[in-house]
């Protein structure tokens, strides 16, 4: 079996980052992580990451004229390292067309919200604000217009009246640690094609992995 030489592009804590590194550790998992990459060599994900034995390489996004000439030096290390895919996991830096078409059909983003539904920041604030009775997360091919792009899957969680936007932020991060290892599976093995905006051959939504557990019915 050939695993995808895959890329992990970070901003911050990482979480999302080490559920796809513990989940490629499988033998049969057809993606292998080489690198995690960040815009931030602060950023507390390269720590753990290079504790996981897995290569790091920090972009700092601030040294550069354009978002252009930043990508251009992402794309250099990208190159350099082989790499065949990348996740985005918490990368806090919008990329222009030409980057992401670099990238089409091999790049995904894991968004914290039930898409189309609130794309952008502070979902869980807004989904409270709102007052739905489900939320949930998405992972998604990325596109070049923010939080759009074809659905491999999604989790949807319950939203209780006690929620805080901690609360249900905590119970929706607990299933992209499920849904983002899954879609990276899916995607890498070839077991889903992209026809339009839909991923077709995808688990289907009724499968008990991507619904929350939950006490209470939504
Ligand atoms: C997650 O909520 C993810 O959905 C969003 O950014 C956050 C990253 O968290 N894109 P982590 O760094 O993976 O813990």
């Amino acid at each position: 079996m050939t695993r995808l030489r895959t890329a992990i592009l970070i901003s911050g804590r990482g979480s999302n980052m080490d559920a796809l590194i513990a989940a490629a550790r499988a033998p049969d998992f057809p993606a292998e992580i080489v690198l995690v990459l960040s815009n931030r060599a602060d950023a507390p994900g390269l720590a753990k990451a290079k504790a996981a034995g897995v290569a790091v390489a920090a972009v700092d996004h601030k040294i550069y004229a354009g978002r252009e000439e930043f990508e251009r030096s992402l794309q250099l290390v990208l190159e350099t390292h082989r790499i065949d895919f990348i996740c985005l996991a918490g990368f806090m830096r919008l990329f222009t067309p030409w980057f992401i078409n670099q990238w089409r059909g091999r790049m995904l983003n894991i968004h914290p919200a039930l898409l189309p539904s609130y794309r952008g920041l502070h979902t869980h604030e807004r989904a409270l604000a709102d007052g739905v009775k489900i939320h949930g997360c998405t992972a998604h091919f990325v596109v070049p217009e923010m939080d759009e792009g074809p659905i491999v899957a999604q989790a949807a969680v319950p939203v209780l009246d006690g929620d805080t936007p901690e609360t249900l932020g905590a119970r929706v991060l607990s299933q992209e640690h499920v849904i983002y290892p899954l879609a990276l599976r899916l995607a890498a093995s070839g077991a889903v094609r992209i026809e339009g905006n839909r991923v077709l051959g995808a688990l289907p939504a009724c499968d008990d992995r991507l619904i929350a557990p939950s006490a209470t019915p939504f």
